[in-house]
């Protein structure tokens, strides 16, 4: 079983994305309202992104993250900023079917892919995953659980039925400050058998 490590995220509440506090990828972008400039990029063009089944045009430097233009851009606050180095998993959307850390891809290496965050996995919670979550009441402070579902669905859709190594590996990268590790094992498998029926 994985320790519990504490990444350090902050608290999981609505609005504009926290900004980054550590030196790093994300040092020159700085928050003004809803929206974001470049420091030395001088403002956003617009970016195509095909996101939950439908096509948005933000207006986006090409090196923006994916999760700055989520969030900010187009109010999808499903998927949360916990380190923003691809360190913590609680930024996981998929693209192309793939898990991706949003933190630390730019917008321009997914446009014209299909992007699915939490919000697009289904419409009404009955993905399987999400089934299984609520069935076994996984979630503690719920931070990194957007993330952390994200990584079960994308396993799933590759191994029907993964074993707890399977499952330990897929979701190494998937930190939970509050040690829900044991049941999210436990999820996985009941999505992969709610899966089956
Ligand atoms: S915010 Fe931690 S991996 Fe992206
Ligand atoms: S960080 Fe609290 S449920 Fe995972």
């Amino acid at each position: 079983m994985r320790s519990l490590r504490q990444p350090g995220h902050p608290e999981s509440k609505p609005g504009p994305s926290p900004r980054p506090t550590h030196p790093g990828l994300h040092t020159a972008w700085v928050g003004r309202g809803v929206g974001f400039f470049h420091s030395g990029s001088g403002g956003g063009a617009a970016v195509k992104l095909h996101v939950n089944g439908t096509e948005h045009e933000v207006a986006a430097t090409p090196d923006m993250p994916l999760l700055w233009a989520l969030r900010d851009l187009m109010g999808l606050t499903g998927t949360k900023f916990g380190c923003g180095i691809a360190q913590c998993g609680a930024c996981t959307v998929h693209v192309d079917g793939s898990p991706r850390r949003a933190c630390v891809t730019p917008v321009e290496a997914v446009a014209g892919k299909k992007i699915t965050t939490i919000e697009g996995l289904s419409k009404d919670g009955s993905h399987p995953v999400q089934r299984a979550w609520a069935e076994l009441d996984v979630v503690q402070c719920g931070y990194c659980q957007s993330g952390q579902i994200m990584s079960a669905a994308a396993l799933l859709a590759k191994v029907p039925a993964p074993s707890d190594t399977d499952i330990d590996q897929a979701l190494s990268g998937n930190i939970c400050r509050c040690g829900t590790y044991p049941r999210i094992r436990a999820a996985v498998h009941r999505a992969a058998e709610l899966t089956k029926t």
